[in-house]
């Protein structure tokens, strides 16, 4: 399978969670992941769903899953995830004793590794550690609630990141979650991520597949330009 120059992942968050594996189904042809939202009630404070729940996913879709993890102690939690078999396992480096360690944990146990940095953490402090992961998910609102309003400031963080990662050729997607749709994508592209989250942008639509491909073509003329 090639990998595709940009990733839209369409984030669960916002579906019907009564019907999450039709709702993950809706756009398996036209999403690359699909981003799932665990939060604990601790380190944010919204509350979704867990590992019996992200285990049902797995079995649901064919879709690689995207797992976002905004909850504490990472530590005891997150290789249970990678253990599922999902893509991807994003932890909060605000939450995390030891990053580099527990990435590696992760990446033992199959799943590729995620550092997530929320709105008002610095990027610079975890350029160092970069090698050790597999993806930067920079939070482009505060962590915890879908529905928020992108923060254009906090773009100056992800071409940070995309000058490390040039200047190193380190193999990073960098990712940008929260407040994606149609309006604020193309900035997110042009600054230098290649991964998108879109929650409201998605299962608010009409037809979120058509909206997944709306995306995809904004990002893409963005870096084109
Ligand atoms: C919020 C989550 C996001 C959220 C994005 O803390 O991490 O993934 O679902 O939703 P929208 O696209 O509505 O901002
Ligand atoms: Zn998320």
């Amino acid at each position: 399978m090639s990998t595709p120059s940009l990733i839209v992942a369409p984030s669960l968050l916002a579906a019907d969670f009564a019907r999450l594996g039709e709702e993950a189904r809706a756009v398996e042809g036209s999403a690359d992941w699909l981003h799932v939202d665990v939060m604990d009630n601790h380190f944010v404070p919204n509350l979704t769903i867990g590992l019996p729940v992200v285990r049902a996913l797995g079995g649901a879709t064919t879709l690689p899953l995207d797992v976002h993890l905004m909850i504490d102690a990472p530590e005891r939690w997150a290789p249970g995830y990678a253990e599922l078999g999902v893509y991807n396992v994003s932890f909060h480096a605000e939450a995390a004793e030891d990053p580099v360690s527990l990435a590696k944990d992760l990446r033992a146990a199959g799943s590729r590794a995620g550092l997530a940095i929320d709105r008002d953490t610095l990027v610079e402090p975890y350029l160092d550690l970069l090698p050790h992961f597999d993806t930067l998910l920079i939070m482009t609102i505060k962590a915890g609630f879908g529905g928020q309003e992108f923060i254009p400031e906090l773009l100056a963080k992800v071409r940070v990141a995309r000058r490390h990662r040039d200047a190193g050729h380190l193999e990073l997607r960098i990712e940008v979650d929260g407040g994606v749709t149609e309006s604020t994508i193309e900035a997110a592209a042009a600054a230098g991520a290649d991964a998108f989250v879109a929650g409201t942008a998605v299962y608010g639509a009409q037809d979120p597949a058509a909206a997944v491909r709306a995306l995809r073509r904004q990002a893409q003329t963005a870096v084109a330009q």
